[in-house]
């Protein structure tokens, strides 16, 4: 289970040195938004080049943020990066599952001319930052083997409507962030795959990120992205379950187990029937990567 994905520049090869020993499950070196138009040929280059120097070793899984489908560098994106390997494509602005399709077909053809094993590269689509992504959000079913996971961005949607800010002063999203946040949620729940947890921008507020992740946790999210090294290690730590949950979830596994013609039980005061015995087997299901 990917907890923490780490964004890093790509045209900042000090940086994308400095996420390695971050402790981040998936590094994400970023050609998109991070990167000027004026470097993107240059950070692809850098990208290729730390791909190559570091997969074999590297703990974390490498992936790299394309620039959207719709724009010419996207296939310039792939060019150079696929005969290098990455782990996994971070796709931005997609409207649809229809664009995870899209992105399958240029990497089956990429990976065959690249000689990288044919279904290798991994796809996790940004999922609500364009108009009408917002509508679409329940059409990754089924789309691609490669897709892992679908995560939200509350920075361009905002744009994409003509708003001016996505979160109110005391932090909470605006409607149509929660609105697109939960149906991401819901959407990866119908895709069978998991949910990432936006950004957290406020990168020095590590108590504010710890609160804002626990939340997300609770409803639904198995992992965060991050801007700054110094937020993995909380996010780690959110996303793994505790001992105690762990405790919790074994003993409702157990008194199932032990009453099979059961379907309610009461235990400790509490009543535990079978979404909790789901709950459960999610929890003793968690494998660290
Ligand atoms: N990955 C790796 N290293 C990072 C990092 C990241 N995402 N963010 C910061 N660092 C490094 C800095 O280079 C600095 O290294 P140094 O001590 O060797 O000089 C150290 O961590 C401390 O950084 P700090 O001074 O606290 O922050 P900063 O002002 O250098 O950087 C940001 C702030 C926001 C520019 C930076 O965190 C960043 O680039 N984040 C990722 C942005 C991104 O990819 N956005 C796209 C997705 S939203
Ligand atoms: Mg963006």
């Amino acid at each position: 289970m990917l907890r923490s994905w780490l964004f890093v520049p790509g045209d900042s090869p000090a940086k994308m040195a400095k996420a390695l020993t971050a402790g981040a499950d998936a590094l994400i070196l970023d050609l998109e938004d991070a990167v000027a138009a004026a470097n993107k040929t240059q950070a692809r280059e850098q990208v290729r080049d730390f791909l190559a120097a570091h997969k074999e070793e590297c703990t974390a899984q490498l992936w790299v943020r394309i620039n959207p489908l719709s724009t010419s560098y996207a296939n310039e994106d792939l060019a150079i990066i696929v005969g290098a390997g990455p782990d996994g494509i971070l796709v931005p602005k997609t409207d649809s599952g229809e664009d995870v399709r899209e992105l399958d077909r240029r990497l089956n053809l990429l990976e065959t001319v690249n000689g990288v094993l044919l279904g290798h590269i991994k796809i996790m689509p940004i999922a609500t930052e364009t108009a009408r992504s917002v509508f679409a959000l329940n059409t990754y079913a089924n789309v691609s083997r490669r897709l892992v996971g679908l995560t939200w961005g509350a920075e361009d949607l905002p744009a994409a409507v003509g708003a001016s800010r996505s979160r109110w002063d005391d932090g909470s999203f605006t409607d149509l962030c929660r609105m697109a946040r939960s149906f991401c949620l819901a959407g990866a729940a119908m895709a069978d795959v998991p949910a990432v947890e936006t950004v957290y921008p406020a990168f020095r507020d590590l108590e504010g990120l710890e609160a804002y992740a626990a939340r997300g946790r609770q409803e639904g999210f198995v992992g965060m992205l991050a801007i700054h090294p110094t937020q993995v290690p909380v996010i780690n730590k959110i996303f793994t379950p505790t001992a105690d949950e762990m405790a919790w979830a074994q003993r409702i596994v157990d008194v199932f187990d032990a009453n099979p013609g059961l379907g309610v039980i009461n235990l400790d005061g509490h009543m535990i029937d079978a979404p909790h015995l789901k709950q459960a087997q999610r929890i003793l299901g968690f494998v660290r990567r």
